[in-house]
């Protein structure tokens, strides 16, 4: 009977211990999908989807995908996988909500992805549709610059305490349930009941009984421990995807999009200096003195221009006090770190798209690049310097390709790893 007991314990312990490492790797890895894979998905989104869906319910050429998930096929994912892998297949393969909505949209094909997007892109973008950004994820900052709200998807450190916590009764419980099975065997032998040691001195003696169990479990919770304090840590102050609403809803897609109108017309200062500037409102009235708007929506929108220019529309005059805009700033690196637009845009020729993403698509803007030192870094690293009319660096190209001619050079040869180039 004792015997039994024992092996009863030992497979229920084996078992709990596979629960338990079954969940926590579940919670840690499988937990769909990731904060990452949502905000990759986010920047194919902008690249590859936004010229046809909006997030909202407004039509494009593709319906605006709004609680999409609530109308596809369940599961949403599977069949937002494979619709957006290639609808042709998927409708030719009969089925019905394909036919339906393509029906519905005027018999307009959407693109077939497969072999532009690899199987994990499309995954992304899927989980990026299905989890679009929420406006108040992001909470209204102050002058110190953005912050972001505490994300509770991304560290979903309570599970495991509750998890934890389950367990720690089903212990205390099997404990019990132990002892008095125990108890009742000694009894029946004519032995004395086991005396109670009490859980504290009970688990010593486990431990001391068991110590390769022991050390196994206390490595495994401080590898945890480490690789969810690393995430973290990798994640204070990076603010990508940042998208504060603005005083005037301003967008970029109806002006650098649908207007084509240049980003340099309005953020002249990057081509010229460090800081690439919002424009005054005197920039705004050069156009919206004539423009009063086509919709309803713009109609209210380019009043508020009106009203911060203390312009009267009826009468075609400033009649009235003015005030500036109040934008909230996006984008802002810490003071101790040097950005200067001209470097990049005049001299290395880089397009805004390369850091700030397609901002013809945005409804709202937001930040694009997570704007950390392994950011520009990398970027560095990589990137080939243009050097047709790059006078600048004409010397050390020339001493570079002297070295070794058949070498691409990157803003790394130029110095572009040096802390002094970046921090004062
Ligand atoms: C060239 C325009 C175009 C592009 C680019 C495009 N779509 Fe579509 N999409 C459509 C159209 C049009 C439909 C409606 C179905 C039809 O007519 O085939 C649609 C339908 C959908 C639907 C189903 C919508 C519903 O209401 O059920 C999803 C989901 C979707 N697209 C996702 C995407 C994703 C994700 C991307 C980017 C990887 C993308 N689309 C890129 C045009 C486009
Ligand atoms: C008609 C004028 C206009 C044009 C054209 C325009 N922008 Fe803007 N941009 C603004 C205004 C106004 C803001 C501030 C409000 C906002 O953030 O939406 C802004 C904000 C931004 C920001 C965020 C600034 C911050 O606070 O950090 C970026 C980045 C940006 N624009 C990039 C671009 C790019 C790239 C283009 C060209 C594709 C472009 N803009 C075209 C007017 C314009
Ligand atoms: C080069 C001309 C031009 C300039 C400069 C310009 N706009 Fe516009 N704006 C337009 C056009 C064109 C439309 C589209 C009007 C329509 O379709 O009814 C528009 C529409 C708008 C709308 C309604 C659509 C939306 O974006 O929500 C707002 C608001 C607006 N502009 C604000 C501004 C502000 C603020 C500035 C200055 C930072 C500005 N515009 C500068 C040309 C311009
Ligand atoms: C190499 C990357 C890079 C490129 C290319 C780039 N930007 Fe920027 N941009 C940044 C960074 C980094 C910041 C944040 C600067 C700061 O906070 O001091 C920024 C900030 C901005 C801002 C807001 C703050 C400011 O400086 O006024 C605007 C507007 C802007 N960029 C527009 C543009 C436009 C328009 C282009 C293309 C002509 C462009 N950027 C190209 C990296 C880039
Ligand atoms: C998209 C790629 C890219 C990113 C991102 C980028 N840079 Fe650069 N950067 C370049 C290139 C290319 C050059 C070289 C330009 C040229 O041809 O001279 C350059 C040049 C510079 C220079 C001048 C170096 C010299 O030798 O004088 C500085 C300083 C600099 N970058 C700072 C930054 C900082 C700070 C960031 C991040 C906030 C950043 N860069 C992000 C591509 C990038
Ligand atoms: C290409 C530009 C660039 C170069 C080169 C560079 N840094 Fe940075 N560094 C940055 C930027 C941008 C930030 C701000 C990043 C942020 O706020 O997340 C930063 C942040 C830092 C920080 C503060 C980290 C923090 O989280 O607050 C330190 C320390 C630092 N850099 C040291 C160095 C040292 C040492 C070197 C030389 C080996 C160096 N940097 C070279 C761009 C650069």
């Amino acid at each position: 009977m004792n015997k039994l007991i024992t092996k009863l314990q030992k497979s229920l312990a084996a078992f709990f211990a596979f629960v338990f490492t079954l969940i926590t790797i579940s919670t840690t890895y499988a937990q769909a999908p990731t904060a990452a894979a949502i905000a990759e998905g986010g920047k194919i989104f902008h690249a590859k989807c936004a010229t046809c869906h909006s997030l909202g319910t407004n039509k494009i050429t593709g319906p605006g995908l709004q609680g999409v998930g609530d109308r596809v096929t369940a599961p949403a994912a599977d069949w937002m996988f494979k619709w957006v892998k290639n609808n042709n297949a998927l409708r030719k393969s009969g089925d019905a909500y394909a036919n339906k909505v393509y029906a519905d949209n005027g018999n307009v094909a959407m693109t077939v992805f497969e072999g532009d997007l690899t199987d994990d892109q499309v995954k992304n973008v899927v989980a990026f549709v299905l989890n679009p950004p929420k406006e108040d994820d992001v909470v209204a900052k102050g002058p110190e610059g953005p912050t972001k709200k505490a994300d509770n998807d991304e560290h979903p450190g309570w599970i495991l305490l509750l998890i934890i916590a389950v367990l720690f009764i089903i212990v205390v419980v099997l404990r019990t349930v132990r002892r008095s099975l125990l108890a009742v065997t000694n009894q029946k032998q004519g032995l004395p009941a086991p005396e109670d040691i009490g859980l504290w001195k009970d688990t010593l003696k486990w431990i001391k009984t068991h110590k390769t169990h022991f050390v196994v479990i206390n490595i495994f919770l401080v590898v945890c421990f480490l690789v969810y304090g690393w995430q973290y840590l990798w994640g204070i102050d990076v603010t990508t995807g940042y998208k504060p609403s603005q005083p005037i809803n301003f967008r970029h897609d109806v002006h650098a999009g649908q207007n084509g109108i240049a980003c340099i017309y309005c953020h002249s200062g990057a081509e010229k200096g460090k800081v690439a500037g919002i424009p005054t409102l005197n920039v705004c009235m050069n156009c919206h003195k004539g423009i009063q708007g086509s919709t309803p929506e713009y109609k209210t929108e380019i009043a508020k221009i009106y009203d911060a220019a203390g312009w009267d529309p009826q009468n075609m005059v400033y009649n009235k006090p003015s005030h500036p805009i109040k934008w909230n700033r996006i984008h802002n690196l810490p003071d101790f770190a040097y950005f200067n637009h001209s470097q990049h845009v005049t001299v290395g020729k880089l397009d805004c798209k390369n850091c700030h993403g397609d901002c013809t698509t945005y409804t709202t803007n937001e930040q694009f690049a997570p704007l950390t030192m392994g950011w520009c870094i990398d970027c560095h690293r990589g990137t080939q310097v243009q050097m047709a009319g790059n006078g600048y660096y004409a010397k050390l190209h020339e001493s570079l390709m002297k070295q070794d001619s058949s070498r691409t050079i990157t803003e790394a040869d130029m110095g572009g790893l040096e802390c002094g180039k970046c921090h004062y």
